[in-house]
């Protein structure tokens, strides 16, 4: 038996057994204090590839590499302990082939310790998908608006207003489904559609911008915290943190031209005497 801490996180059973059960509760984390944050209060955590825009101030995630991901996955796993840890696979690392969503999505298991990867599913996925879960890799659809494709649907879009483009999410959740995902994010669509998918599917659902009509959902963390300005309509702030950090910071500054911000001895002090 190792000295390693033991680590009891909640498992894919415990995700893909959350159907019609209590809604499943999901946020993004890039590093290790965010994580440690939420591990106790998130039944599941994703290394979203979001992190290009909301850390590395990319103009969308296609720009996002392997190595972000790897090195934001391995600080999420370093700060949690109890949630299930979920790291997205990058534009450019699974839709060439099924053999390259494996080695990629492979190395992503092996170098961070992550539980599963999570890929931006068109229907010409399920083949990758099945491919990664027959060989030991629990996968995560994501239908809907698919960030990644940006470039070929003009702009971030919600999905599924009109016949065509609703048969499209539709065809995509269940290819997914039928792949073997253990759960699929729906990412902007109405709630009749989001509700229908969720009907269709055996797996679970995560919306985000898809109405409570899922069997759970999930935000990006720094837009539900008010860390920005420009969040989506759909979600809710559930802090200011940018204000608070503004203030902090004025009053920081205020204090050092004021020169009243304590010695670096008086500090140095304080800290051993708490040690
Ligand atoms: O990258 C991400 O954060 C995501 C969520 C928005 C679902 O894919």
């Amino acid at each position: 038996m190792s000295k390693q801490e033991k680590i009891s996180r909640k498992t894919v059973k415990d995700i893909a057994g959350a159907k019609n059960g209590t809604p499943l509760v999901c946020l993004t984390a890039y590093d290790a204090p965010m994580a440690s944050l939420l591990d106790s209060h998130c039944d599941l955590i994703l290394v979203g590839d979001s992190v290009g825009m909301v850390v590395h101030g990319l103009p969308s995630t296609v720009g996002v590499t392997m190595e972000m991901m790897i090195l934001h996955g391995q600080a999420v796993m370093r700060g949690s302990r109890l949630a299930f840890v979920v790291v997205d696979m990058p534009f450019g690392s699974y839709e060439t082939s099924p053999d390259q969503a494996f080695m990629n999505a492979s190395r992503i298991m092996k170098e961070t310790g992550c539980q599963a990867v999570k890929i931006e599913s068109g229907t010409y996925a399920a083949d990758q998908i099945r491919h990664m879960v027959e060989r030991g890799i629990p996968v995560m659809g994501h239908v809907g608006l698919r960030p990644q494709a940006v470039n070929v649907d003009g702009g971030f879009r919600a999905k599924g207003r009109n016949d065509s483009e609703l048969e499209r999410v539709i065809a995509e959740a269940r290819a997914a489904d039928e792949a073997g995902a253990f759960a699929i994010v729906i990412e902007g669509v109405a709630e009749e559609l989001a509700s229908e998918i969720t009907g269709l599917v055996s797996c679970p659902t995560i919306g985000i911008g898809a109405s409570s009509a899922c069997d759970g959902q999930i935000l990006v963390t720094d837009d539900m915290l008010g860390m920005v300005d420009w969040t989506p309509k759909f979600v809710r702030r559930y802090g200011r943190l940018k204000d608070e950090i503004v203030s902090a910071v004025e009053e920081y500054a205020a204090d050092v031209r004021a020169r009243s911000f304590p010695g670096k001895a008086e500090t140095y002090r304080l800290r051993k005497d708490d040690n």
